[in-house]
């Protein structure tokens, strides 16, 4: 079975992320690619995918929604499972504002999508320009400052144990 881990990032540390995917993956008899979603040419041969971004003011970016659009006949009808890296998930509310503000909810119905994964990502305000430092402020939907998540959250534990029940479920030991 060929399973596409394709992704979108700005800053890598999701790419690193659909990376460990990846990996959770080949370990049962899984024909893994891993590729910037911008990258894929074409998604023909592939039976199942995994689809990753990080949010940027309130979003997915758009790299993701293009790939989206341009494979979207391609998709419907193949097992998707989607995934977002994010700091609100870190707040008290977050997983439940993060699952249904930061999704399109009717292009996870189209999909098929039945397991969101929400992810803690990584926030390096040292890393990042003036524009994304008024994008942040200005746009960031928290309650809290986003300046008090400026670290590396992502928790490879629980990546490792959402990638590993779709791992058993395309391919049972
Ligand atoms: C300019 C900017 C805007 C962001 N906007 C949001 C946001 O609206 N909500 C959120 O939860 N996280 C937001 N984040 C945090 C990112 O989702 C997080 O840092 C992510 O892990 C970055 O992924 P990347 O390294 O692959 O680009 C933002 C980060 C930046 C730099």
């Amino acid at each position: 079975m060929k399973v596409l881990v394709a992704y979108a990032t700005t800053h890598g540390s999701t790419a690193e992320i659909a990376e460990f995917m990846g990996g959770v993956l080949k370990e049962r008899d899984l024909d893994v690619t891993v590729a910037r979603v911008g990258q894929v040419q074409s998604v023909q041969g592939y039976d199942a995918f995994v689809l990753g971004s990080p949010i940027y003011a309130g979003m997915w970016l758009t790299e993701m929604s293009q790939f989206l659009e341009k494979f979207n006949e391609e998709l419907v009808g193949k097992p998707v499972h989607f995934w977002i890296a994010c700091i609100r998930v870190l707040e008290a509310d977050g997983l439940d504002a993060a699952q249904h503000e930061y999704v399109h909810k009717p292009t996870m119905e189209k999909l098929g999508v039945k397991d969101l994964g929400v992810f803690a990502g990584k926030l390096n305000l040292d890393a990042i320009d003036w524009n994304e430092r008024w994008t942040l402020s200005a746009r960031y939907d928290g309650k809290e400052l986003p300046g008090s998540h400026n670290n590396d959250y992502r928790d490879w534990k629980a990546i490792r144990a959402w990638t590993t029940a779709i791992r058993d479920q395309l391919a049972p030991a």
